[in-house]
């Protein structure tokens, strides 16, 4: 599609002007063609400068989620990914394409979601432009019992995005909460498929929702929420981040390696101590 190569390529080139004529020449289609995509980029949402003769440019601050934006990021081309603007879980949904049958790797990415859900029965608040909720759902054969790992690599994958942009050091609350001064900025809620038969964890559903922006949160959780406050990167950057160290890390679960690292910005360091103790 038009529309997505010629952002793959703003993308590509974010915060430097490309020509209309040189976009034209590339796909083999006009420059009014051209025109007509920007403007339709625009209106999404996307922060484009239009610089006379040097041409196009996606400005730095432009911070619309969309699939050519992550892909830009990934190291693996043959993840499929999607991103919706509105949904109701993005785990939800890895879970009816699982229970339709549809078991490829995906990552699902929503700017919005409007039942966003947590541990334990828990709601996860989830609203527009200002956070992550991403969903990575991949075969992931592994011995049912320490199902834990999937989720201490999740946290660890998220310290390794973000925690270069940050002034301050991300804190990890077992298992799947991460701090950042003090507030609760990301949550993780690994499901998945087990076989009973084999004692193995067919398939993961691992959830992350992340706060990256200053949002409003509602009254209840002013005290307990908080966000990362970053301006950059870009949120399809970090989701790019998190997905190449996810996977990365889901190669080899068995080596305890990020285990420590967990353990360095851990708040319970003895409670992973023990982890490792019984189960490294
Ligand atoms: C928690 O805080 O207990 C875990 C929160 C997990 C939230 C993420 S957002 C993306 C994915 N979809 C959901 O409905 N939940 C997870």
């Amino acid at each position: 599609m038009l529309k997505d190569e010629i952002l793959r390529v703003l993308e590509d080139e974010r915060a430097k002007p490309i020509s209309g004529q040189v976009l034209a020449d590339r796909f083999g289609v006009s420059r009014n063609a051209v025109w007509k995509v920007i403007n339709q980029l625009k209106e999404e949402g996307h922060s484009i400068r239009s610089d006379g003769k040097k041409g196009y440019c996606l400005e730095e601050s432009s911070d619309v989620l969309s699939v050519p934006g992550i892909r830009n990021y990934l190291q693996s081309p043959e993840l499929s990914v999607e991103v919706y603007s509105e949904i109701d879980s993005t785990n939800n949904e890895a879970k009816r394409r699982l229970g339709a049958g549809e078991s490829r790797n995906l990552l699902l990415v929503a700017d919005k979601q409007t039942a966003g859900r947590g541990r334990i029965g828990h709601t996860f608040y989830s609203p527009e432009h200002t956070g992550i909720y991403m969903t990575l759902s991949i075969e992931l054969p592994m011995p049912l019992y320490q199902p834990e790992r999937i989720t201490l690599a999740a946290a660890v994958a998220v310290v390794r995005a973000v925690q270069p942009y940050l002034s301050e050091e991300l804190r990890l609350k077992w298992v799947n909460d991460i701090f950042y001064k003090d507030l609760k900025v990301c949550g993780i809620l690994s499901e998945g498929i087990t076989d009973l038969e084999t004692g193995l964890i067919q398939h993961a559903i691992v959830g992350i929702g992340l706060n990256v922006r200053p949002a409003d949160f509602p009254p209840e959780l002013r005290e307990i929420a908080g966000s990362l406050e970053l301006e950059r990167p870009s949120r399809n950057e970090i989701v790019g981040r998190i997905v190449n160290s996810l996977e990365e890390l889901y190669r080899d679960l068995t080596n305890d390696d990020y285990i420590r690292e967990y353990m360095e910005y851990s708040m319970h360091p003895e409670k992973v101590k023990e982890f490792l103790k019984i189960n490294g």
